[in-house]
């Protein structure tokens, strides 16, 4: 197995801060609301069990399984759901839970297939945001980092299936 050269970008302490932040809005925002929050697998598992122990109101979790990744770094722009969500969200707040916003492929597919099951709205929650990348325009309701280049792994993130598991977030140098 090749040896990745890797910098940590954003520690773990940083990172805790932000995802509480994050539910701090969150909470704030669907008050009194029916909330259900979606975790793109397998990337934002990290995140969503992370934010779900920071949320200060009642919420249900769902997953759906997405993957606009062949392997490696280079998206491949075919996205495949090998798993949908089980909850009925009509006329619920639904905040999706991603790891990385990139193109924005994978996101837009994944909102349109929501839509069709009439929820009242849906926020987008991402722990990463790549902007500067994005060939649909789709924009995310609570960003935890903007990044402009570099792929990143760790805390869910991963290369080729490799450094999903660690604890801070690394940027892969070239
Ligand atoms: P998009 O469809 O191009 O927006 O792809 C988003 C998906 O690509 C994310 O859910 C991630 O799984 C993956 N991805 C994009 N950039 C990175 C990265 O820097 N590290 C790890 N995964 C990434
Ligand atoms: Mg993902």
């Amino acid at each position: 197995m090749e040896k990745l050269k890797k910098r940590v970008l954003y520690p773990r302490e940083i990172i805790a801060g932000r995802v509480k932040d994050l539910a701090d809005e969150i909470s704030h925002d669907l008050e009194g609301k029916e909330v259900v929050l979606v975790g793109v697998l397998k990337g934002a598992f990290i995140i969503l069990a992370d934010l779900t122990r920071c949320m200060k109101i009642p919420y249900v979790v769902d997953f759906v399984r997405l993957a606009s990744y062949g392997s490696g770094s280079v998206s491949s722009g075919t996205i495949t759901l090998s798993k949908d969500i089980e909850t009925d969200i009509e006329g619920k707040e639904v905040v999706i839970v991603e790891d990385v916003v990139d193109t924005g492929i994978t996101l837009a597919f994944l909102k349109e297939r929501l839509e069709k099951k009439k929820p009242h709205s849906i926020r987008i929650c991402t722990l990463i945001d790549k902007k500067q990348r994005r060939q649909i325009s789709i924009d995310a309701d609570y960003v935890g980092f903007d990044l402009d280049e570099g792929f990143v792994v760790g805390y869910g993130l991963d290369f080729d299936e490799r450094f999903r598991c660690l604890p801070d977030i690394y940027v892969i140098e070239e």
